[in-house]
């Protein structure tokens, strides 16, 4: 089969976007011409940042590549959202074997929904290896220093973000 695909998308929580995401973004952006960054609008009551804040920060860091990075939250099957931006390729980063089995039952479960969707992983940087969303929300209430795990803009956000909460 050709590749002709253009575009792929990157789905996930992004609560909060991490540097492991940033390097994924543009690793993919040698491959495709455009990235969708899919922000899932999940209702949690865990969640940090509303889907909104996520697509305002994720903007924000990409905004010299606001052509070549589509930030857009999405809800429903994320078969339906690749559809809807016509592209075919999903891509998921791997940090670990641990992530292995969670991410292949996504792949086959969207390949079960949509056989023509691709999921394509990319393993992190190994300096990325250790970052989550999880960890940055369990060090920087506390003031801990999270500027190896996100991006400044981040950073303030999240400071922003605690400071209210006291
Ligand atoms: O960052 P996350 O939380 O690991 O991302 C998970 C995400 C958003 C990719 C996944 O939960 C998702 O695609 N949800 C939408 C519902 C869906 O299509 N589920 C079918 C695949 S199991």
């Amino acid at each position: 089969m050709p590749n002709n695909q253009k575009s792929a998308v990157f789905p996930g929580s992004f609560d909060p976007f991490t540097n492991g995401h940033i390097d994924i973004v543009e690793r993919s952006l040698e491959i495709f011409e455009t990235v969708h960054v899919a922000v899932l609008e999940n209702f949690s009551k865990n969640a940090l940042f509303s889907p909104e804040e996520r697509v305002a920060l994720i903007e924000k860091i990409f905004k010299k590549q606001k052509q070549k990075v589509i930030v857009e939250t999405f809800s429903g099957l994320l078969v339906d959202y690749v559809k809807k931006v016509k592209s075919r390729v999903i891509i998921r980063g791997l940090r670990a074997i641990s992530d292995f089995d969670y991410e292949a039952q996504m792949a086959l479960m969207n390949r079960q929904l949509d056989h023509r969707v691709e999921t394509l992983f990319m393993m992190t940087r190994e300096e990325n290896s250790y970052i989550s969303s999880t960890l940055v929300k369990q060090v920087a209430p506390y003031g801990g220093d999270v500027s190896m795990l996100v991006h400044p803009i981040i950073a303030k956000a999240l400071q922003a973000k605690y400071s209210k909460k006291k």
